[in-house]
């Protein structure tokens, strides 16, 4: 977007690209900014010409009686002091305008990008420490951008004014009074850099800290972390984070006072000096008062202007490494995008009669070392049930996300049925996830986000929530469908865990998907509410795929196959019977917990 970050990007070049992208983003609020300065300079120039005239008029021999001929002076310094005061009120309104349309923009690029990307990339740290920078700094550079750009354009328009008035006076006064800029610019690189690294270190240490804050004020975590009286163990914990972050902070700004510091002095020292020869050619009689007068005026105007504009090129210089930073954060993120990812080409579909099938899949998750899944192949068939079974840990859930293609296999393939696949090349697949979500909105959404393309079918919705027994509670709520699952929001409620599943069940159900996966959909039912739930299974799945992940076995004798999983391995496979007789790590499974109900289930 903007270029600091390329190697001999200059500032007058950050600049000419910080304007274009305001100009692009606000276009109308620009052109009106534009305007602005224009009135706010003419405002100047009727300001010092008429001031000249009435010190003229004061100080000549001949001086007038009265004030009718100071009249038109007077008007002048009037209209200029009106037209430079209602342009910069307007001013301030369309920069705020400005600045939330640049936010927006930035932001939601951010957004776009982020929620793109595949699984693996969004939840590596260095993908979130740079979202968490660049999220932040999408908030907050545009402002500084827009200030910077707009008082840019004011002072370059106050700093020509001045030039042009000062170089009537005394021509070779203007470059004296165009060096008090150059000070500021020359620290201006130095000290983005340093802000830019700071910004960079301190990021891992921010995200925690925010993510302390969110349990300080969470709802979710309101109720664990006052239970167990954690409150003020967690509070400290954020206050050092924040300390650490201002520290961080205060060791840039001392560095940027510094140098600032000693900018300030050079800036000064030249201003002074310029304003000296006009006072010395005062008095040796070579300038009249008049002209030295308006003269001083216009060299402070100068000199105030062009600090001004060094400041705002200062300011622009450091936006621009952190649009840099967006831009390649945005780059980044489209590099990763799940859409995007290879897929290979010379795919074979899956075998016949097959919805979807693994064929000797390994999986390692980013940064782990021990592999998740190690050959790993099954398949799942129309009309049939496979179950999944094994130890917490040996891989269960990680199968069900590479079903759901949230990453790609390190081995073997995943391969489908190319009749089954949708629009974008994959098969539908209606999910419940072990830790599925609880959107904070109404229970229509709840349902319906089950299947975007047919958000307003209410009568899907219904259906769903009936087959999954959601339909009785929530037909009960104040507002029925519409009542927001949330007591946070004005008229909402939260629903007990159990009730929560059957709306996650009744939004699987909602998809008109080939294949099903169910992860733990029974975990948090009643006995009862479980067993209508899988004695309903076969029905309401009729003729889809479907794969049960549970340690429930009641969930799992009757399925058509099952898969026994240990450390990222199949050990055994087969029906409830054949794997009843075969005396192994399922028959002992299902014992241990048939044991511990006192029954057994007699095949
Ligand atoms: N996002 C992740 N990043 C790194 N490792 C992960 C991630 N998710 C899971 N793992 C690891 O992969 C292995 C398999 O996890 P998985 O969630 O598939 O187990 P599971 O069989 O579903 O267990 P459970 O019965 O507890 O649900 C575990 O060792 C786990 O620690
Ligand atoms: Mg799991």
């Amino acid at each position: 977007m903007i270029g600091a970050g390329r190697p001999g990007a200059s500032l007058v070049t950050n600049t000419v690209e910080a304007v274009r992208l305001i100009r692009r983003t606000a276009p109308r609020e620009y052109v009106l900014l534009l305007v602005c300065t224009i009135v706010s300079g003419l405002g100047l120039v009727l300001l010092l010409v008429a001031g000249r005239e009435l010190i003229h008029d004061l100080t000549v021999s001949d001086r007038p009686d009265d004030i009718g001929p100071l009249v038109p002076s007077l008007v002048g310094i009037a209209v200029g002091t009106g037209l430079t005061t209602l342009a910069s009120a307007v001013q301030a309104e369309v920069r705020w305008l400005m600045a939330h349309l640049v936010e927006r923009q930035s932001v939601t690029a951010v957004v776009d990008a982020a929620s793109a990307v595949s699984l693996a990339e969004l939840e590596s740290p260095d993908f979130q420490d740079h979202l968490q920078r660049t999220l932040r700094q999408a908030a907050q550079r545009p402002w500084d951008l827009v200030q910077a750009v707009s008082q840019l354009a004011g002072a370059a328009v106050g700093g020509v004014v001045g030039a042009v008035v000062l170089a009537t006076v005394e021509p070779w006064l203007v470059p004296a009074a165009l060096l008090v800029g150059l000070p500021v610019l020359l620290v201006a690189g130095r000290n983005s850099r340093a802000m830019f690294a700071a910004v960079s270190a301190i990021t891992p240490v921010n995200r925690e800290r925010e993510y302390l804050q969110e349990l300080l004020t969470g709802r979710d975590e309101a109720k664990e972390i006052r239970a167990f009286e954690s409150v003020d163990h967690l509070r400290h914990r954020y206050e050092q984070r924040y300390d650490d972050e201002i520290e961080g902070f205060r060791v840039v700004s001392r560095l940027r006072s510094r140098r600032l510091f000693l900018a300030g002095i050079g800036s000064t020292l030249i201003t002074v000096a310029t304003l000296a020869v006009l006072v010395g050619l005062s008095v040796d009689g070579r300038l009249p008062l008049a002209d030295a007068a308006i003269g001083a005026v216009a060299v402070q105007q100068l000199t105030m202007r062009v600090r001004g504009i060094g400041g705002s090129i200062s300011s622009i210089q450091e936006s621009s490494l952190f649009l840099d930073d967006h831009a390649a954060f945005v780059q980044r993120a489209a590099r990763a995008r799940v859409d995007d990812v290879p897929r290979d080409p010379a795919r074979q579909p899956a075998p016949r009669g097959a919805a979807v099938a693994l064929d000797d899949v390994s999986f390692t998750y980013p940064g782990a070392t021990v592999p998740a899944l190690r050959g790993v192949s099954l398949e799942l068939r129309p009309g049939r049930v496979t179950a999944l079974v094994g130890a917490n840990g040996s891989g269960k859930t990680t199968i069900a996300k590479l079903i759901c293609r949230l990453y790609e296999p390190d081995g073997g393939a995943v391969t489908w049925d190319a009749a089954l696949a949708g629009s974008g090349e994959l098969p539908r697949v209606g999910v419940i996830f072990q830790d599925f979500l609880r959107y904070q909105l109404s229970a229509h959404d709840n349902i319906a986000l089950g299947d975007s393309r047919r958000h307003a079918d209410r009568a899907g919705v219904e259906a769903g929530a009936r087959a999954a027994g959601a339909d009785t509670f929530l037909t009960r709520l104040t507002r029925g469908f519409d009542t927001w699952l949330s007591p946070s929001f004005e008229g909402g409620t939260d629903l007990s865990v159990g009730q929560w599943q059957r709306v996650a069940m009744a939004r699987a159900l909602f998809r008109d998907a080939p294949v099903v996966v169910l992860d733990e959909p029974t975990a948090a039912l009643d006995p009862l509410a479980e067993r209508e739930m899988i004695d309903g299974t076969t029905a309401l799945f009729g003729d889809r795929a479907v794969l049960v992940i549970s340690h429930r076995f009641a969930n799992v004798v009757h399925a058509d196959d099952i898969v026994v999983l240990s450390e990222g391995e199949i050990v055994e496979r087969g029906t409830h019977e054949t794997l009843m007789a075969r005396g192994g790590t399922y028959a002992e499974m299902y014992t241990t917990q048939a044991a511990a109900f006192g029954t057994e289930r007699h095949a």
